[in-house]
Order: structure tokens, then C-alpha cells, then sequence
């Protein structure tokens, strides 16, 4: 139906007649001549309709917003002085010979330029938000990356196989999607948290090399980095230890982030040790652009009068932490108030604080707080040297259980970092995070959880301590963080059976349990399994920091809420009696139920 797309239209079809379609961005009616912006996927054109053309004038008269348009016209330069030179087709215009409206439009609720709208509007009319020139690029960029992800792998001698969608619960460790089923009355399908159990059969299988761009299911409390269904890059290799695979990876990575964006990632990614980075950076994906660190002071603080400080430093779940803010003496009296809320979001109690006016004068005099009193010479001296405090500084505590003195100084140490400029100006700061431990205690429940999931291999030589002390064990997994988000994770599976029947035990998962849940992936560990790992990373993680968006829902076509629910759809939503019955399902306590009732 067109000759140009027209956005593509350019000086060099000055003379030549050209065919566009595309929709009414906007009219003008300027005085007897009518000016429409043409859009389309490639951007736009401007179009002209003088009275010369009686039959094209008339139409144009009536066209609207987001109608769509057919015209025929010749390519002419703009008038000297109206050229544009932001927009690529600024130079030249369109005379109209012919003008064709293929489809009105109902006028849309909102303007497809306005970038202030609501976004529970623009999840209710999302075919019209994705007409936005900044969704189109979201888009196109995400199928970039994946296509050169897919490409990479491809090179690499990696081969997608698909995997079932209606399957059993895998070992993610989130809450299922269920689906009933009609034939078995009273089962269910669970929806794959990750395709992690396949592509190990896969590798049984002698596949080799697998991969998978695939939707993955995680009924789990959302935020602006998570979605129920969201998109893996799922691979995993066969003979290949974690070196070789990080390294693998890595250079996936860095391909496609040249190819796509032209940005050049370092030649060997930083790493980094758990346990460091829980302590410095208080965060297993610390962002580090950040250059802001957490020092323990916990040691010097165990006899100190100041009960905030001596409790935690004297309880082994305990930690007291020091993060040294430069040039943080000038922060006002509500600034620090507003950190002491913020940190109260992540559990902490309060926030002690330190300002350091004159180091040589570890007193109320030299040091303006109102702990220091109760702090003993020794200890701010440690604090003082440990930190690296200079004058004109201020120092932050927390003070409680591990995880809320990490939570909380992580999270500050992020926001002051961003807010305050402690940045070390580069663009993209990639990490492994590596040896995190096989287990973490979860306190509630009294027993060991796994920390990635119940296959990953602890590190040679850690077998031993899987039976004594599992809270040394660590594991042969590594995450990839890329500016302070986690974007893929992986490990080195277990192949053997003898190890993986010790990691049960340390989970204390029974036999019974083992079978029930995972008696397929064990007996095919039985049949030959080769040593084998893999990693899957979150496409739509990737896509949203280089896309720069907010929230992953900028770079999903069609998303859902922090509800979960889709508000173009209206999913989810109730189904009849008749699909419930077939499904064996009797609903209760619910407004649906009620209203069948
Ligand atoms: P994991 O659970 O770490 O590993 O998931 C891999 C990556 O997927 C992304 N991700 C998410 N993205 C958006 N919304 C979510 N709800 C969400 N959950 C996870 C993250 C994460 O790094 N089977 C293992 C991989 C393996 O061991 O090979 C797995 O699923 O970027
Ligand atoms: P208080 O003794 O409760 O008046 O607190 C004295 C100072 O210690 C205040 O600045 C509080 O914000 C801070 N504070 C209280 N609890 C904690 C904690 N658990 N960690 C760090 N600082 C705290």
C-alpha cells in the first residue's frame, strides 16, 4: 500500500512522488493550508494539503487524531526557515495529490506524545501507550537483545530446545501458578517457576548445549524489578566448569551490549565474594558505582555503655556498622531526620550518627553526636581509623540482627551514594558475585534452606561439611550484577548421587519428600549425567537498564500491575459454573462464590 515507511523519508526523494500510511500524529489547519504529522513505526512525516486539491482538502478537514491515513504527494524541500532539524525528516515536506482516510478514530484518552499520563491508563489502553515513540524503542531494543543473545549462543554451538509450560513445581522456591486439570480430577499443572529441571534432563540427554528465551512464572510479592510472568535466558552447558561458563557468558554480555548500544563493558567482569560484599556493600548486588563502603565495628562497641551498640556486638546474629558519608557534616538536621525514616522502611530502630569536626579530639568537642558520650576514646578511634574519616565527614550506625544492619546500610548507602553524587562516574559497573554459601538458616522454620536451589554443587572440598557444619558449606554458584541488580544467576549442578542425596539431608528433606518432588531428575542423575551448569538471566531486567526505564513494565509488551493483573484484560478474572465444574473446583469464601451462592 506505501512506497516509504515515513519516518525513512529523506532529502535524497526531493521530486519523486511517494505513497505513506500511517496515523494522524496531529493536524494543523494554518490559514486554507491543512499540515498533518504522518506517523509510523519509523517515525514521522509533515504533509501538506492546500486547496488545490479539492478532493484530498475536504477529507483533511474532517481528519482527527489516530486516524489512519493513505497519501500519495510529492516530496518537496520545507520552506527556508521551517526546516527541523530534530526530527529526521525535517528538511522536507509532502505536497498531497491524494489522500485516502483507510480507518477513523474515537478520540484517544489520552494524546500518544504525552508522556505524563497516568500508567494505570496506559496499562488500560496499552495498544495506544505502545504507539509511543519511547514503548517503540523499548520494543525494538528488546528484541535486539534477545535476538543477539539468541545469535551469540547459536555461534557458541547452543541449541533452544523448548521445555513444558504445564508441569510440576520446580525448585525456585516462589509461590506456583496452578492449573487444574479437567481429565484428573483434584490435580494440578504447576507453571514453571524456571525451566531448571528440563534442561538438567536435557543434559542427560547429551544435548550439550542448551538454550531457551522463555517465560518463567513466580507467584511472589512484586516490585518495580519483578513481573508473575517475566522472560529467562536460560542455558546451561555440559563439561564445562564455572569458569569456563562464567567466561562463556560474560562474552555473551558484552557482544550484545556493544552490537546494541556501542557500549564497551570491561574485558574481564570484577568479582567478588559474597561475604565481601555483604559486608561492604551490605547487599549480594551491590551497585558499584557506588563508592561508599560499610566498615564492622562491631568488635570495638562490646563493652561500650551505649546499649544500642554493646547488644548487637555482643550477639553472634548480631552487627554493628559504620558507613562514612564525605562531607556529610553539612547534611541539616532534617536531611539525617529523613535517612532515620528511610532506614526504618528496611526494620532498623534509628540511625546513630557521627559528625566529624575535629578528628584529633575523639570527644564531644571534637565529634558532634549524640552517642559519642557514651562511646569509649578507644572505640571512636577505631571508627575514626577504620572508616578513614576526615574532617567536614559524617559516619551513619546501624546496630541489630545482620540482616537489618545490611538491609538498612545498603539501602542508604545506595541513596545517599545516588543522591549525594558518591559515584564514580562510570556508565555500566558489571560484578560476579561468587562462593555464596550452599545454605542460609531460616530462623522461622528451625531448619537450613537452600540458598539458589537444592542442586547446586557445593565448592570442592566442601562435601565434608555438608553432614557437620552446613552453614560453611559454600556453593559452585555466581550472579551476575549489573549496576546494583541481580540480571542472571546460575551454578554448577550436582551430577552425582551421593552428593545430592547429602544436600537433602542437610535441607532435612526426607525420602519420601525427595522422591515425591524430584524422583524423575534422581533416577536420571543415575543413568550416565554428565557434569553439567548453566545460568538464566532476566531479559527483562537486562532491557530495563539499558533501556534506562524505571520499571521492567516499560519493556513488557503487555504487563501486569503490582496487583498482578492485567488491566487491558481484566485478568484475572471469574469463569463460569460450568468451566469450574468440568475442573472439579468448588469456590468458597470468595466475592464469586458468594455472588454463585
Ligand atoms: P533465578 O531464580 O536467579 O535462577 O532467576 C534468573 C534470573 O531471572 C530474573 N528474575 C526475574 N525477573 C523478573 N521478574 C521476576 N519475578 C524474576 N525472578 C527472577 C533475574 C534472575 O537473575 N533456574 C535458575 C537459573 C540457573 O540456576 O541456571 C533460576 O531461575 O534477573
Ligand atoms: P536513643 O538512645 O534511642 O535516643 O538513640 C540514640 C541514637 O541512636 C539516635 O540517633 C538513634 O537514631 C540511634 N539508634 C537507635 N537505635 C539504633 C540502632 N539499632 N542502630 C543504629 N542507631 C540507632
Amino acid at each position: 500500500m506505501r512506497t516509504h515507511y515515513c519516518g525513512a523519508v529523506t532529502a535524497a526523494d526531493i521530486g519523486n512522488t511517494v505513497t505513506l500510511c500511517g496515523w494522524a500524529h496531529r493536524r494543523r489547519d494554518h490559514g486554507g493550508v491543512i499540515f498533518i504529522d504522518l506517523r509510523d513505526r519509523e517515525g514521522m512525516m509533515q504533509v501538506v494539503i492546500d486547496p488545490d486539491t479539492p478532493e484530498a482538502f475536504k477529507l483533511a478537514e474532517d481528519v482527527r487524531s489516530e486516524f489512519v491515513l493513505k497519501i500519495e504527494g510529492l516530496v518537496r524541500p520545507r520552506p527556508a526557515g521551517t526546516e527541523n532539524p530534530n526530527m529526521a525528516t525535517g528538511m522536507v515536506e509532502m505536497l498531497t495529490k491524494k489522500l485516502e482516510v483507510l480507518n477513523p478514530s474515537l478520540t484517544p484518552p489520552f494524546q500518544i506524545d504525552d508522556d505524563t499520563i497516568n500508567e494505570n491508563i496506559r496499562l488500560q489502553y496499552r495498544y495506544l501507550d505502545l504507539r509511543r515513540e519511547p514503548m517503540q524503542k523499548n520494543l525494538r531494543l528488546r528484541y535486539r537483545v534477545s535476538k543477539l543473545m539468541r545469535d551469540y549462543l547459536d555461534g557458541h554451538g547452543f541449541m533452544e530446545v523448548e521445555t513444558p509450560m504445564l508441569t510440576r513445581s520446580t525448585p525456585e522456591g516462589a509461590r506456583d501458578y496452578l492449573v487444574p486439570s479437567r481429565v484428573h480430577d483434584g490435580m494440578f499443572y504447576a507453571l514453571p517457576q524456571s525451566p531448571q529441571l528440563f534442561k538438567q534432563l536435557l543434559m542427560v540427554s547429551g544435548v550439550d548445549r542448551y538454550f531457551q528465551i522463555t517465560k518463567c512464572f513466580r507467584d511472589e510479592d512484586l516490585r518495580a524489578d519483578r513481573q508473575p510472568e517475566f522472560t529467562q535466558v536460560d542455558l546451561e552447558t555440559s563439561f564445562m566448569d564455572e569458569e569456563a561458563i562464567m567466561n562463556l557468558v560474560e562474552g555473551m554480555i558484552r557482544d550484545m551490549m556493544q552490537k546494541a548500544q556501542g557500549i564497551e563493558l570491561p574485558a574481564a567482569f570484577q568479582r567478588m565474594t559474597y561475604a565481601e560484599a555483604m559486608n561492604k556493600y551490605g547487599s549480594d548486588k551491590p551497585d558499584m558505582r557506588v563508592t561508599l563502603e560499610i566498615v564492622d565495628v562491631g568488635d570495638v562497641m562490646k563493652d561500650v555503655a551505649f546499649k544500642v551498640f554493646s547488644g548487637p556486638a555482643n550477639d553472634p546474629k548480631g552487627r554493628v556498622a559504620a558507613l562514612r558519608i564525605p562531607g556529610g557534616a553539612s547534611l541539616s538536621r532534617g536531611e539525617i531526620d529523613g535517612y532515620t525514616e528511610f532506614v526504618k522502611i528496611y526494620g532498623a530502630k534509628g540511625l546513630a550518627y557521627i559528625k566529624v569536626n575535629d578528628i584529633t579530639q575523639l570527644n564531644e568537642a571534637g565529634l558532634q553526636s549524640p552517642i559519642v558520650k557514651n562511646l569509649s576514646e578507644a572505640s571512636l578511634a577505631a571508627v575514626i581509623e577504620r572508616t578513614g574519616a576526615q574532617n567536614g565527614d559524617l559516619i551513619f550506625f546501624g546496630a541489630d540482627r545482620a540482616k537489618v544492619v545490611n538491609d538498612a546500610l545498603g539501602a542508604l548507602r545506595l541513596k545517599i551514594g545516588h543522591e549525594k553524587g558518591h559515584v564514580d562516574g562510570r556508565a555500566w559497573a558489571p560484578l560476579w558475585v561468587v562462593d555464596f554459601p550452599m545454605f542460609e538458616y531460616n530462623e522461622d522454620e528451625n531448619r537450613w534452606d537452600a540458598l539458589h536451589h537444592p542442586f547446586t554443587a557445593p565448592k570442592d572440598g566442601h562435601e565434608d561439611w555438608l553432614a557437620t557444619d552446613p552453614g560453611k558449606c559454600l556453593s559452585k554458584a555466581y550472579d551476575m550484577v549489573l549496576n546494583g541488580w541481580e540480571v542472571g544467576g546460575g551454578s554448577v549442578r550436582i551430577h552425582q548421587q551421593n552428593v545430592q542425596e547429602k544436600v537433602f539431608s542437610a535441607l532435612n528433606i526426607g525420602e519420601e519428600e525427595r522422591r515425591e518432588k524430584f524422583g524423575f531428575l534422581l533416577d536420571a542423575l543415575q543413568y550416565g549425567a554428565p557434569p553439567h551448569g548453566g545460568l538464566a538471566f532476566g531479559l527483562d531486567r537486562l532491557v530495563t537498564l539499558m533501556t534506562g526505564a524505571e520499571s521492567i513494565r516499560d519493556v513488557i509488551a503487555f504487563p501486569k500491575t503490582q496487583r498482578a493483573s492485567c488491566l487491558m484484560t481484566n485478568a484475572p478474572n471469574v469463569v463460569d459454573d460450568k468451566q469450574l465444574r468440568e475442573l472439579h473446583i468448588r469456590l468458597r469464601n470468595t466475592p464469586a462464590a458468594d455472588k454463585a451462592a
